[in-house]
């Protein structure tokens, strides 16, 4: 298990251009191996982290074929490849999703509506904890047959019909795991959702020509659309750029620019939340690139942070940035509130265990509930030994604390960071100058 010792830093200067968006490249990827086949699609600077590499590795087992070629090689930008199956066949062995549920969920609606085919998905340690049953209901309900509500899920392809799915979650890999399966069922598909979770599913499928259903309560597709090869261009993940802006906001005479972010509103809670706590920051040369708004984030550390508060509608704009943004609570003056978010106990770790009980052991003063927490600061943070819990996001929060914490503080299990963000020790290494 790798250690990542991080010491308190000076300022964080310059500029960095994060990696690909996670969440873009899973689809890129899935939604090139379901086009017509032929020519390939050509899936331009994808994020080269394990959980996408794993959705690859499934595509090609189905009988997708990928090429991956690196900055420079094939032109300017990092590329890949995905030609789509001539014919979707049963892999042989298991399909190994990784640490990943996108891969997990958004293959299994692939997968629930193509007869004669049968996989069995199963995951790491991580993902073999994570509740499945919330996809396997609606497929089930559509006629799919689903064995397992957790990991492994063995799926029977079947012929589908479609639903109108209330979802209790507002999860986007709920909603696209319903809707995919939706483009091979019979008649429409709807998913409603308690609250708007990511759209790229959406923006995808329309960029591609599939004509999308909405109303004031959710989206549906009907049965049997189908679309050509593609190209697209995948921005930076804002998921990744937020440690980075929280590093730039708390660390005074900071001045951080993140390049080519993606900001779709659906994502970008982490920015009013930024505001809210009275940071620097701002957007420049905002614009659209392959259906997604892009701009470059620029953060400076040249302002005193006040508490904030986290819930409702808000929490899926930025579920996976709240471990950060509990960092930058322990900063802030007052008592920050993070309610509503009880959907972080089932992510790659109980993410509000894993980051009250790392923070509480750096010094800080954190309540937890059930759906949240509340932090009163600002407080010292003292380094120590922290634990990623299998969990990339956990890692690189901890990796923040350890910025403006005494001491050093040591992250085992740091090789998690390889899931989203493999060029994150050396991006930091950057910002600090060395
Ligand atoms: C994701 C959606 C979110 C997010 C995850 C990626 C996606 O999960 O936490 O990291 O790619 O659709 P939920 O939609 O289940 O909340």
């Amino acid at each position: 298990m790798s250690v990542f010792e991080v010491e308190r830093s000076g300022p964080l200067k310059g500029s960095v251009r994060v990696l690909g968006d996670k969440s873009l490249t899973h689809r890129a990827y899935l939604f090139a191996a379901m086009a017509q086949p032929g020519v390939p699609s050509i899936i331009y600077q994808p994020l080269n982290g394990a959980d996408c590499e794993s959705t690859l590795k499934c595509l090609v087992d189905l009988g997708a074929d990928a090429d991956h070629f690196e900055a420079g090689e094939q032109g300017a930008d990092a590329m890949t490849m995905v030609f789509a199956p001539e014919r979707w066949t049963s892999p042989e062995g298991v399909l190994d999703c990784g640490n990943s549920g996108t891969t997990m969920r958004l293959l299994a609606g692939i997968l629930a509506g193509r007869p004669g085919l049968e996989a069995t998905l199963v995951g790491d340690a991580s993902l073999s904890k994570r509740p499945m049953g919330r996809v396997a209901t609606p497929l089930r309900l559509m006629g799919a047959s689903v064995d397992g509500d957790t990991p492994p899920l063995t799926i029977h392809g079947q012929h589908l019909r479609g639903i109108e799915y209330v979802s209790p979650v507002a999860s986007a890999q709920v909603k696209s795991c319903v809707l995919l399966a939706g483009l091979a069922a019979q008649g429409e598909t709807w998913v409603r959702e308690p609250s708007l979770s990511r759209d790229h599913t959406e923006r995808m499928l329309e960029s591609l020509g599939v004509n999308l259903m909405r109303d004031e309560r959710g989206v549906g597709v009907v049965g049997g659309a189908t679309w050509a090869p593609f190209t697209f261009t995948v921005p930076g993940d804002i998921s990744s750029a937020a440690f980075f802006a929280v590093a730039g906001a708390m660390i005074p005479g900071s001045e951080v620019r993140l390049t080519n972010v993606g900001v779709n509103p659906t994502r970008s809670g982490l920015l009013e939340v930024l505001e809210a706590a009275g940071a620097n920051v701002t957007l420049e040369g905002l614009r659209e690139d392959s259906g997604e708004p892009v701009a470059d984030l620029i953060v400076r550390g040249d302002r005193d942070l006040k508490a904030f508060e986290i819930s409702g509608d808000l929490v899926p704009r930025l579920i996976d940035e709240i471990p950060v943004l509990a960092v930058l609570a322990t900063q802030c003056r007052g008592r920050t509130v993070i309610r509503d978010a009880q959907e972080m106990r089932v992510k790659e770790s109980d993410r509000i265990a894993t980051m009250a009980q790392g923070l509480q052991r750096m010094g800080a003063d954190i309540i937890v509930h059930e759906d949240g927490m509340e932090i009163n600061g600002p407080t010292t943070l003292t380094a120590t030994e922290v634990e990623a819990s299998h969990d990339h996001r956990i890692a690189m929060s901890f990796a923040i604390a350890g910025l403006v914490a005494k001491g050093t503080t040591r992250i085992s299990g740091a090789e998690s960071i390889q899931t989203s963000y493999p060029d994150f020790q050396e991006h930091l290494r950057t910002l600090q100058g060395r």
